[in-house]
């Protein structure tokens, strides 16, 4: 029997990862295969709430799944698969859209700030996506859903259908629990250290695919401040450009801040930023080259995304063919 616990996570392959989706995310996930058994999955489904280009689309799920590989997420010891391929998501859905109440719907604050955002699109799938993702993640029953802050309310939401449906129908699904990561350093933007390292704000946004010289001219460009005095020391609150490029100096070199601190003592910003820009084109060369090299495998690609379709697929139908049961489906 499997002891482990389970956990599921899904990305929306809606646009390239980047240094804060590694350093923050990502990069701790390997280390977790040993405790758990790890479901990650591309959320294709959820991106079409948002008009897509169809190629991009196509192109950024499989990059991002060799991205993941290339990270160092082991394809054999997670299930590493795309939401498509596995119909049990799409069933579920349906099912949970019958059990969630248009009032918590209309609560959900990314559903506010993204029709705020999209006024010409405000879709069904849109409104109902919190459904989709309550089936996304019920399907595997995870104990622990490892999300964002952004989506805690949706697992929130979770919990809810959860506790509804199991009220009527007994012990069906179990009742997940958010995680938030305790290690996994925090990425501001380089232009912008006040906020999340983000794609919106390409300039200060270093992508896992990104060239090195142009990884290099981003932390030139890097914000910091006019302190000639002690430039270089951890102080976040007044010197947030200055802390933020330690910390990502420190989460890829080792190097603690009083280490890094001595390192560039009675030096300048024009001798740190470039040494930061160095330490991260060195980190990020091996995942370049590795993602480009499994990419252009498309026969290696394609074995791991059926591989895990097909586990993710047994699980998934278990749990769906005990709910259809349960409300009175005949079975197939
Ligand atoms: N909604 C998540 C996001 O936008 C992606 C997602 C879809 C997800 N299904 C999920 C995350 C299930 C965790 C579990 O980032």
């Amino acid at each position: 029997m499997n002891e482990k616990k389970v956990m599921l996570s899904g990305i929306q392959p809606s646009g390239d990862l980047h240094l804060g989706n590694y350093l923050g995310a990502i990069k701790n996930w390997a280390a977790r295969a040993e405790e758990f058994d790890c479901y990650y999955f591309m959320a294709d489904m959820h991106t079409i709430t948002v008009r897509q280009t169809p190629a991009d689309l196509r192109r950024r799920t499989l990059e991002q799944l060799a991205q993941y590989i290339a990270c160092g997420l082991d394809p054999e010891q997670n299930t590493l698969f795309i939401q498509s391929h596995v119909p049990q998501h799409a069933e579920l859905g349906w099912v949970l859209n019958c059990y969630t109440m248009f009032g918590e719907l209309s609560r959900m604050t990314q559903f506010k700030d993204k029709s705020a955002k999209h006024k010409d699109n405000i879709n069904g799938g849109l409104f109902t996506y919190p459904a989709l993702m309550a089936a996304d993640i019920l399907l595997y029953q995870p104990d622990f859903v490892p999300v964002g802050e952004d989506q805690k309310q949706h697992v929130e939401l979770t919990r809810n259908i959860v506790q509804r449906f199991n009220g009527i129908y007994g012990d069906v699904f179990k009742m997940p629990e958010p995680y938030i990561p305790k290690a996994g350093a925090r990425v501001m933007g380089l232009t912008t250290p006040d906020s999340k390292m983000s794609k919106s704000i390409p300039e200060g946004c270093v992508f896992l695919m990104e060239k090195p010289e142009d990884i290099q001219r981003k932390f030139k460009r890097a914000v910091t401040d006019s302190d000639t005095e002690n430039p270089i020391r951890y102080d976040p609150a007044n010197k947030p450009g200055v802390a933020n490029l330690m910390n990502i100096y420190s989460a890829v070199t080792g190097k603690s801040f009083e280490a890094i601190e001595s390192e560039f003592a009675g030096q300048g910003y024009g001798k740190f930023k470039p040494a930061v820009g160095d330490a991260v084109v060195e980190t990020l060369r091996p995942i370049r080259e590795e993602a480009a090299r499994i990419l252009a495998d498309k026969a290696y690609l394609e074995s791991v995304y059926k591989a895990s379709a097909e586990k993710a697929s047994y699980v998934a139908g278990k749990t769906l063919r005990k709910v259809y049961k349960k409300i009175g489906f005949v079975s197939r």
